[in-house]
Parts: C-alpha cells; structure tokens; sequence
C-alpha cells in the first residue's frame, strides 16, 4: 500500500494506492467526517462492488444511503444530479456529511459535482474502478457535468477528502475500458515519464492480462504525476496543467465529431497523440523515430490510431470551436522527445490540415 499526496497550499489529501474496498470504512473513519453517507454509484458496478463499500462503511457505525445511476455517459447530466440533490435532501445530508464515488470517470465527475454543489460543498470521496478513472479522473477535482451542446461545459474544481484505488477492482472491467485508460498511461509516459513510457513497452503483455503488480505499477507512477502537475497548477492557471492536454485538441475534436459514438476517449486522444506528435516532425521539432515508436505502442496495445467514419472536415472545424473558448489561440502541446513536450500556439493551419487527412 502507497499514499501519494496530493498539496494545495493549506489543504492536501491522500490518494491511497492498493487498498482494498473493504478498507474503505477505515479510512473514511481516520478523515474524522459525519457518518453520514451517500453512496453514489453506477448500477453496473455497484453490483460488483457495493456491498462491499456499503459493509465496511457500515462497520464503523456509518448510515449509508444508496444512489444508483444507470451505466453511460448520457448520465453524466444536470437531471441526474437535480434527483441526487433530491436525494440529498430526502436523506438529509448535512455539511459534514460525505458523498462517495464508486464507479468510473462518469459517477467522479457528477457525485463530485453534487457534493461541491450541495449547501456549497459537502464531503467527497472518490472510489475509482476503472483505469481511466483511476490514472485520471478521480485525481485532480475537475468535477462537473455534460450538457446537450458540449461535454464537461458545468462544472467546478473540488478537490476529494480522500481517493482509494482498489485495482483488483480492474479485474472485472471490460477490455475496451482497459485500453481506454492506457491510452491517459502512454500520454503520461510521453509527457513527463520516459521510464514509465519503457516500462508499458517491456511489459504489456502482463498488462493486457492484468497482472495486478504491473497495473499496480503503471497506475502509481501516473497518479504521481498528475498529483504532482495538480499540486503545482491546481486550477490550469500557471501553464503546467495544460501539458494534460497532450492528444486532447484533436481528441476532443475527434469525439464531438462522432457525437461521442464511434470513439471512447481514450481511443480519440490516442489519434490525437499521434497527429500531434505528425505535427512536431513535420516542424522539425521532433525525431520521426518517435512518432513511429509511440504508434508502434498504441497499435500493441489495440487503440485506434487512424481516423475513420468521421468527416476529417468537421474534425476540423471542431478546433475552431474549441480555440474561441481559450481566448483566441489554439494550442497543441508538442513532444520534443519522450518525457518532455511543450505549448505551442503557432502550428499552421495547412499542416493540421495535412495530418489530419492522413
Ligand atoms: N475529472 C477529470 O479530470 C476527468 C478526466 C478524464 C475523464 N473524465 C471523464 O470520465 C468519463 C469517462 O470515464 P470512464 O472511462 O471511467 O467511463 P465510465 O464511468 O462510463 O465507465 C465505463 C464503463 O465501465 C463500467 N465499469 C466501471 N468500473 C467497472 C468495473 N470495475 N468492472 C466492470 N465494469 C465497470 C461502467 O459501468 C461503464 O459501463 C468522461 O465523462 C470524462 O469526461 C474526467
Ligand atoms: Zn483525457
């Protein structure tokens, strides 16, 4: 068992790698708040996990009500957190009460939403079980929901009291959401981790067949990090947050593209990742040996690393839409090798154009 911190000036948590679910009642007790509980999770998981969560909580004497969302990004709704404040209330969750998370990205995002909504921010526990949500969502307090025109548009920073990664919880979780959540692995690799980049190389035959020590792994050295990127720019404001967004700018684009259907996030970032780094070849500012590693990696592990079914012209567009909301300019964080990238706002526009018609 790890713990990695994540400081905020004054404030700081603790992310506590390798635990079990069952040690989540434990911990809630040792972070002395009220013993009332929201359990929020996806009905899915919670039939894996929720017993589980709900016994050990209470075993420490906690009252613990269950809020069940069904599975998919369409919930990640402000419906779906209007009835979890309905149930907030119902249940009479106060101040000190805590909502937990139990689930992946979708439940991080929306229960986090809802607890620092709730009378202005209640207790918040993340419970992540899957790999994307592990490496990615839960560390960090991006919380929010989807709204019809975009995704992630309403939304705050609200750091969790405390995160608990069970990556047993792995074991249960489809292939396409493993794959999902390697793809935030490699991009950590290529932006601040040579080593980790080697290691997902040497060993991902054991990562495919979740070899628990291996994910463990992988899973430790991404959440350091981003706890440490989140602790020096937690709110994306002194620059460092923005090299997240590695694969992210033609990613995204590629997503609301194909309306969120045709790829996973994980899977549009990994093209992403790729035309990005076409991009600093093309400019001279990186060796094409890398593109071709990087893209070796990707196709091992099973992402997409080509465009299809989607009109490259409104992929696009899209970037566009997507400059107006950061005043103006568009960025592209750009590998100069592996472990080191950096912003760039000045990549013209005919080569975005060439690489995407790739
Ligand atoms: N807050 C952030 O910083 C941040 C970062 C990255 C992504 N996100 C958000 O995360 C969301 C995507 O998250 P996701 O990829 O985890 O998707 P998800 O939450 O939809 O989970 C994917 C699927 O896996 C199932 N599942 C979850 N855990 C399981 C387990 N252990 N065993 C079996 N099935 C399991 C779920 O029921 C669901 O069907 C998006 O909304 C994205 O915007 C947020
Ligand atoms: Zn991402």
């Amino acid at each position: 068992m790890e713990i990695v911190k994540v400081n905020l000036g004054r404030r700081s948590y603790s992310i506590h790698l390798g635990e079990k679910l069952s040690q989540v009642g434990r911990i809630v007790k040792e972070l002395d708040i009220g013993k009332k509980i929201l359990l929020v999770s996806d009905s899915k998981v919670f039939r894996y996990y929720g017993e589980t969560v709900k016994k050990s909580l209470e075993k420490q004497g906690c009252g613990v009500f269950v809020a069940k969302i069904p599975p998919g990004e369409k919930y990640k709704s402000l419906n779906q957190a209007i009835k979890l404040y309905e149930k907030c209330v119902r249940t009479k969750l106060e101040r000190g009460s805590a909502i937990l998370a139990l689930g992946g990205g979708v439940i991080n995002d929306l229960a986090g939403f809802v607890a620092a909504t709730y009378l202005r921010g209640i207790n918040f526990i993340a419970l992540p079980t899957t790999l994307l949500a592990q490496v990615d969502a839960s560390i960090g307090g991006k919380v929010g929901v989807d709204l019809s025109q975009a995704k992630n548009l309403v939304g705050s920073f609200y750091q969790p009291g405390a995160v608990l990664i069970d990556s047993e919880t792995l074991k249960t979780l489809p292939s396409r959401e493993i794959k999902n959540g390697l793809s935030e692995v490699v991009k950590y690799g290529i932006i601040k981790d040579k080593s980790l980049f080697e290691y997902l190389e040497k060993n991902l035959e054991k990562i495919k067949k979740l070899d628990i020590s291996s994910l463990q792994r992988i899973i430790e050295k991404s959440v350091r990090i981003k706890a440490g990127i989140v602790s020096r720019d937690e709110r994306e404001e002194e620059g460092e947050r923005e090299i997240l967004n590695f694969g992210h700018t033609i990613g995204h684009s590629i997503e609301t593209a194909g309306d969120y259907r045709n790829y996973r996030h994980g899977e549009a970032v990994s093209i992403g990742m790729l035309k990005a780094t076409e991009i600093a070849v093309a400019m001279h500012l990186c060796p094409s040996d890398l593109l071709l590693r990087i893209e070796k990696l990707l196709r091992r592990i099973g992402l997409s690393t080509r465009i299809e079914k989607i009109s490259k012209r409104k992929i696009y567009q899209g970037l566009f839409l997507d400059k107006k909301k950061r005043g103006g300019k568009l960025h592209f964080i750009l590998p100069r090798e592996l472990g080191d990238v950096f912003i760039c706002e000045n990549v013209p526009f005919h080569l975005i154009r060439k690489v995407l018609q790739k």
